[in-house]
């Protein structure tokens, strides 16, 4: 594989630190342009010393001063601030690894996917927010989206591009997150720390809450849609505790092609930073001499009505799917804060949707002011809201 310059967007978090893992793992394949963070200023520093990387940066400015300083003597520059982190984003590269959590990764994407670079993208919700702006800019601008997602990652390897006609569903997998087996009842009573203790994978707080509600398999049904092109009904969700099978494709003849690994994201990660080659990872590996169960289960949408509200979002438009991906990050932090009870997550997404006026969006701009009338929206409901669930500490 020809040497490739990339650039890590969100290098401090759980996929930026797997990155960097497999990226370390053999150096001589790759050049760092820019690593970026929001405010971990000392790991971004180190970060960018083992990286070789040629700058990096803060998106808060005010952890600029200790990012200087870790950097100093190094020859790597340090700059601050969203417009630096926007220009990190556009720098050239063959590849843009786009993992920031949240929409606030929406507008660095697009500047990436503007610079003509590929782009590994790991950060869902702005494909949520703005799958058909993404997905034209990607096609106008001749670069490629590969999907880190898991399941996504898990379909590209499995989609026959040749065959698309042929292909009659594509199946997304969810471990079932770590409430699988509990009752609603038990689930309003809920803790932070139960709710991102993932039986399986080591991520980030915001997804690992997302995937205790299943809101997070509920966003990749919405990327999916957008990933593959293909309609709601043809994409459906099953339970898969052990997280082995990552997703499958059914074509019409009856073959199910599913792609199986390690709940390791360094071997979806290796997959985008190789493409089209293979790479090797450091990462756990599945051993098949061991005994594997493999348990397929039908998802409880009752249970976890954020799966049928994805489906809903698909039928009502773009407008439904940002309001969709607002409600929950600010339902999602006030969690993170403990200033709201578990089920109080999805009950606000849900009480957001059936209010909100679902308007024609068309440009970047009325995405992201759409998107803060949202948050103010779901913002009053959860200050608001007598009936919210007492928040059960540890
Ligand atoms: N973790 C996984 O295994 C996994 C798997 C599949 C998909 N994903 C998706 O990948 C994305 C990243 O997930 P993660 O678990 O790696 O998240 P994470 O551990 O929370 O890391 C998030 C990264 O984004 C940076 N960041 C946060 N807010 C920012 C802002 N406003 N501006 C610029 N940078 C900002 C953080 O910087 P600081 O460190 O300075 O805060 C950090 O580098 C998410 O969209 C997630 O859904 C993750």
């Amino acid at each position: 594989m020809p040497v490739k310059k990339i650039s890590i967007l969100g290098a401090t978090g759980s996929v930026g630190q797997s990155t960097a893992q497999v990226i370390l793992a053999q150096p001589e394949l790759f050049d760092i342009q820019a690593v970026t963070a929001n405010s971990n200023a000392e790991l971004l520093a180190q970060q960018a010393i083992k990286l070789k990387a040629k700058q990096a940066v803060v998106a808060d400015s005010s952890a600029y001063q200790i990012l200087k300083e870790s950097l100093s003597g190094t020859g790597i520059e340090a700059s601050c601030g969203r417009q630096a982190l926007l220009e990190a984003a556009s720098a050239p590269c063959d590849l843009v690894m786009a993992a920031i959590v949240g929409f606030a990764g929406l507008e660095p994407i697009m500047k990436a996917i503007g610079s003509g670079a590929n782009v590994a993208l790991a950060n869902k919700e702005p494909l949520v927010a703005a799958g058909a702006l993404v997905m034209e800019a990607a096609k106008k601008n001749g670069c490629h989206i590969l999907p880190v997602d898991s399941e996504h990652n898990a379909i590209f390897q499995v989609f026959d591009e040749g065959q698309r006609r042929g292909i009659e569903r594509l199946i997304l997998t969810a471990s079932g997150g770590p409430f699988r087996t509990w009752t609603t009842e038990q689930m309003a009573t809920a803790t932070l720390e139960q709710a991102v203790t993932h039986p399986n994978w080591s991520m980030g707080h915001k997804i690992s809450v997302d995937s205790a509600t299943l809101m997070n398999k509920a966003l990749e049904v919405i990327e999916a849609h957008y990933l593959f092109n293909m309609d709601a009904d043809k994409i459906d969700v099953v339970i898969h505790p052990q997280s082995i099978i990552h997703s499958m494709v059914a074509y019409e003849d009856g073959s199910i092609l599913a792609q199986m690994g390690a709940p390791d994201m360094q071997t979806p990660i290796a997959y985008c930073l190789g493409w089209p080659d293979r790479i090797r990872t450091p990462g756990l590996k599945l051993d098949l001499k061991k005994l594997i169960k493999l348990d397929l289960e039908p998802v409880d949408t009752e249970k976890f009505p954020a799966i049928g509200l994805a489906y809903s979002c698909l039928e009502k438009g773009a407008a439904a799917c940002v309001a969709f991906n607002a409600a929950n990050e600010v339902a999602v932090e006030a969690f993170l804060e403990r200033k709201t009870g578990f089920t109080d997550i999805v009950e606000t997404v849900r009480k957001v949707f059936d209010t909100i006026e679902f308007v024609p969006l068309e440009t970047l701009d009325d995405i992201v002011s759409f998107d803060g009338a949202v948050r103010t929206l779901a913002k009053s409901y959860m200050n608001n809201d007598q009936h919210r669930k007492k928040v059960y500490l540890a």
